[in-house]
């Protein structure tokens, strides 16, 4: 058999970007159009295979309010993978995950895997952050990058999958 192992996973970005959408597609594949602003942070757990190996993810999803700010580190320390989200049609949304990415690199853990997630990828009549523009700055940075939609499921597993990898690869 394969191998298999526990990562410790955060979600990251501001308030309404998507997260627990993003999470809540991934665990159970639905979407809420009317999803609850988080509170503190919520727990799921949810055993992804890559090839003949399974890792068990272990996600807290942050509330990405400002009065939620100073709980962060408890819950991005020791994580083995960071998502940081924001949402294509809010260019402060951006950057505030550029912010949520400088705090994991000054705070953080040093073997992080960090993916960027621009969500909301459907909206794309109301962009405001460019991909390329994203793209550039994950490869600067050394993040994975992807447009998600948590809504039609776009590129949701897909990044679980990356980080997955990446994870099994180190
Ligand atoms: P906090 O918990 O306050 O930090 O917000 P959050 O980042 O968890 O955002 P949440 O998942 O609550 O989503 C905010 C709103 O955006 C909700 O009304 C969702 O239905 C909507 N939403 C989330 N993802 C998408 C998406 O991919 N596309 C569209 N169109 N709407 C989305
Ligand atoms: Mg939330």
């Amino acid at each position: 058999g394969g191998k298999s192992s526990n990562a410790k996973l955060v979600l990251l970005g501001d308030a309404g970007t998507g997260k627990s959408s993003i999470v809540l597609r991934f665990v159970k594949n639905q979407f809420i159009d009317f999803q609850e602003s988080t509170i503190g942070a919520a727990f799921f757990s949810q055993t992804l295979t890559v090839d003949d190996a399974s890792v068990k993810f272990d996600i807290w999803d942050t509330a990405g309010q400002e009065r939620y700010h100073s709980l962060a580190p408890m819950y991005y320390r020791g994580a083995a993978a960071a998502i940081v989200a924001y949402d294509i049609t809010n260019q402060a949304s951006f950057d505030r995950a550029k912010k949520w990415v400088q705090e994991l690199q000054a705070h953080g853990s040093s073997g992080t895997v960090v993916a960027l997630a621009g969500n909301k990828a459907d909206l794309i009549d109301s962009r405001k952050v460019s991909a390329e523009e994203a793209r550039r700055y994950a490869q600067d940075n050394g993040l994975l990058f992807m447009e998600t939609s948590a809504k039609l499921a776009t590129n949701v597993s897909e990044m679980f999958s990356q980080i997955a990898k990446r994870l099994i690869e180190a």
